[in-house]
């Protein structure tokens, strides 16, 4: 296994709530270096665009809106076995499906509010950091 890189987002609800600090720590702890780090807040066509792949799913104009509410923090983080990683920091999309000392658990309202975006693979986690990063800006 080598190092590899993904993308995160601490999404609004966690951001608003002051867990963004918190959310970072488990982050940190679980091995990962923070490699770019931000706060912005994503229009309805960026947010649109992120979530491309759900279109068509009926919960992708509640999605759009949630991510627009407010502001978020992104980040570019890399350990070895980055990918995978990340999604087991977070847990299950649905929180109630989530483990104990996960992100979601601990901090989620529900399976929509839930606190924490990951790359779901190597490819989209190239796509994402891309979507919101330069080269330039990353260690
Ligand atoms: P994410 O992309 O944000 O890391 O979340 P995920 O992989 O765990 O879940 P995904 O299936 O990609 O869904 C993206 C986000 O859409 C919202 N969602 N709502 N109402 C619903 O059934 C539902 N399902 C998903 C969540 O905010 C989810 O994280
Ligand atoms: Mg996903």
């Amino acid at each position: 296994m080598s190092v590899e890189r993904t993308f995160s987002i601490i999404k609004p609800d966690a951001v608003a709530a002051g867990q963004a600090g918190e959310i970072l720590a488990m982050i940190q702890s679980a091995g990962f270096k923070i490699i770019g780090l931000r706060m912005t807040r994503l229009t309805e066509p960026q947010a649109q665009g992120f979530y491309a792949v759900h279109k068509e799913r009926p919960f992708f104009s509640g999605l759009v809106k949630f991510m627009t509410e407010g502001p978020i923090m992104v980040m570019a983080l890399e350990r070895e076995d980055a990918v995978k990683g990340l999604r087991e920091v977070m847990g299950a999309t649905n929180p109630a499906n989530a483990a104990e000392g996960t992100v979601r658990k601990r901090f989620a309202a529900n399976i929509e509010r839930n606190c924490i975006h990951g790359s779901d693979a190597p490819e989209t986690a190239g796509q994402e950091l891309r979507f919101f990063f330069s080269t330039a800006d990353l260690l």
